[in-house]
C-alpha cells in the first residue's frame, strides 16, 4: 500500500483510477469556480497561535453533532454518485464511517439505495433530501429514510436549480457513462475501476429508478435536475417538512446571517454553513469567511455545522474555532475513496485525525471542545468590508 500522508497523496491515486469524468465532476466548481477556489484559499489565511510548555496528555477530540457521539467533529457530507467513484461507494464509505465513529451522510442523488447502506452497516447514519416535484415520491423517500433508522434528515437548501459546470457538460456526465470512443479509450487506462464496476449491479440512482413514476433514465443528470428538482421550495416547505420528520433535522447550504435567523425560526436542530463546495452560486463568499457572521447573528441558539473546503485536520481546527460545532468533508473523502475504496476512506479520516489532535497540541489545547478564538489568529479584514 502507498505510503499516505496527506489528503493530496489519496487525490494523486484517485486521479489515475477513476475515469476522468467522475474526476472532473468531483474536481470543479460552478462558472469561474471562484468560490470553489477560495473555499480554500480562505482557509489559508487564518493562521493558528502556537503556545508551548502546556500538558498535552490525555487528548481527545471526541464531541456530539446533534446529540450523536463522534470521534471527532468531522462527518463525511452528501456526495452525489459515490457510487460511480468507487463501485458500491456509499456502502464503502459508510462502513468506513461507521468503524471510525464519525456519521455517514447518503445523497438522495446516490447509487446505492438507502436499503443497500442500511442493510451494509449498523450505525444509523444521515439522509440528505433534495426536493423534487414529485410529491408522493418524497413522502416515499422520507419514509424510507425513517424505515432505514435514518437519524438526522439533512435537507439541502441551495439546489433548487443546477450550477453549471462546465466540465459535467463537456464529458456529457451520466451514470452509467456512455461508451463514447472518447470514454472507451479513458476506461481502457481505468481497468480497475471497470472491473469493480462490472462486479456490482448498483450502476444507477437506484433512490430514484423504479420508486419515482415515469422515471426509468436518469442518466443525463443534468437535464434530469432541471426537470425534477422543485425551484419553487421556501420557507413554508421547510416548515412542513418540519413537522413530517420527528428526529434531527439538518438545514444544509445556508450562507446568510438572515437566513441562518430563518432556519432557527422554523425549528431546524442544525445549519450547515456551505456553498456545496463552490458548485452553485459562484461569486458567493467562501463558508469559512461567512461563518463569523452567523455565528454571531445565531451561534448561541442553534447548533452551526461548516463544509467547504475542508482538506486538512487544520482547516477542521480553524471551522471549529471560530465556532462550528461540526464540520463535513466532501472531496477529502472521494479522494480516499476513488484511490483505495473503503481502506482509503478510513485513511482520510485518519489524516484529517490524526492533524487535527496534532494540531490540537501544538495550539497547547487537549480538548477539542475547548477550541476557540484564542487559537487562531485572523486578519483584521478577514470578513470583508463589503457594501
Ligand atoms: C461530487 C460532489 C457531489 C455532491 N453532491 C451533493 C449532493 O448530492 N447533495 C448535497 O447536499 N451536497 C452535495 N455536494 C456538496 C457536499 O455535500 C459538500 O457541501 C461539499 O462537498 C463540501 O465541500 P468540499 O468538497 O470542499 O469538502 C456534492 C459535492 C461534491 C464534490
Amino acid at each position: 500500500m502507498p505510503v499516505i500522508t496527506e489528503i493530496e497523496d489519496l487525490k494523486r491515486i484517485y486521479k489515475r483510477r477513476v475515469p476522468k469524468m467522475f474526476y472532473d465532476y468531483a474536481e470543479s466548481g460552478s462558472w469561474t469556480e471562484q468560490t470553489f477556489r477560495e473555499n480554500s484559499s480562505d482557509f489559508d489565511r487564518i493562521r493558528l497561535r502556537q503556545r508551548v510548555a502546556v500538558d498535552m496528555e490525555g487528548r481527545s477530540t471526541s464531541s456530539q453533532m446533534v446529540g450523536r457521539d463522534v470521534k471527532m467533529p468531522v462527518a463525511l457530507a452528501p456526495v452525489g454518485l459515490t457510487g460511480m467513484q468507487h463501485a458500491d461507494g456509499e456502502i464503502l464509505a459508510a462502513k468506513a464511517a461507521e468503524k471510525f465513529g464519525v456519521p455517514f451522510t447518503l445523497s438522495t442523488m446516490s447509487i446505492c439505495s438507502i436499503e443497500d447502506v442500511a442493510e451494509n452497516t449498523s450505525a444509523p447514519f444521515w439522509f440528505q433530501l433534495y426536493v423534487m416535484r414529485d410529491e408522493e415520491f418524497i413522502a416515499n423517500l422520507i419514509n424510507r429514510a425513517h424505515q432505514a433508522n435514518c437519524d438526522a434528515l439533512v435537507l439541502t437548501l441551495d439546489l433548487q436549480i443546477l450550477g453549471q459546470r462546465h466540465k459535467d457538460i463537456k464529458n456529457g456526465l451520466s451514470a452509467p457513462p456512455k461508451l463514447t470512443p472518447y470514454v472507451i479509450a479513458d476506461l481502457a487506462t481505468k481497468w480497475r475501476w471497470g472491473i469493480q464496476m462490472l462486479q456490482t449491479h448498483r450502476r444507477t440512482f437506484r433512490n430514484i429508478v423504479g420508486h419515482a413514476k415515469d422515471v426509468d433514465d436518469v442518466s443525463s443528470l443534468h437535464s434530469w435536475t432541471a426537470q425534477q428538482f422543485d425551484p419553487r421550495l421556501n420557507w413554508d416547505t421547510v416548515k412542513n417538512y418540519r413537522k413530517q420528520w420527528d428526529r434531527k433535522l439538518i438545514l444544509k447550504g445556508i450562507l446568510d446571517a438572515d437566513d441562518a435567523k430563518k432556519a432557527l425560526d422554523v425549528g431546524a436542530d442544525a445549519i450547515v454553513v456551505s456553498n456545496h463546495g463552490g458548485r452553485q452560486l459562484d461569486g458567493a463568499l467562501s463558508s469559512i469567511q461567512v461563518l463569523p457572521q452567523i455565528m454571531d447573528a445565531v451561534g448561541d441558539k442553534i447548533e452551526v455545522h461548516l463544509d467547504s473546503g475542508i482538506r486538512s485536520g487544520q482547516d477542521v481546527l480553524k471551522a471549529l474555532a471560530m465556532g462550528a460545532a461540526g464540520t463535513y468533508i466532501g472531496r477529502a473523502f472521494v479522494y480516499g475513496l476513488g484511490a483505495m475504496g473503503q481502506k482509503g476512506v478510513e485513511e482520510a479520516l485518519r489524516v484529517i485525525h490524526s492533524e487535527l489532535d496534532t494540531t490540537m497540541a501544538l495550539c497547547g489545547e487537549k480538548d477539542v471542545k475547548n477550541l476557540g478564538r484564542h487559537n487562531l489568529l485572523v486578519p483584521k479584514d478577514f470578513e470583508g468590508d463589503w457594501a
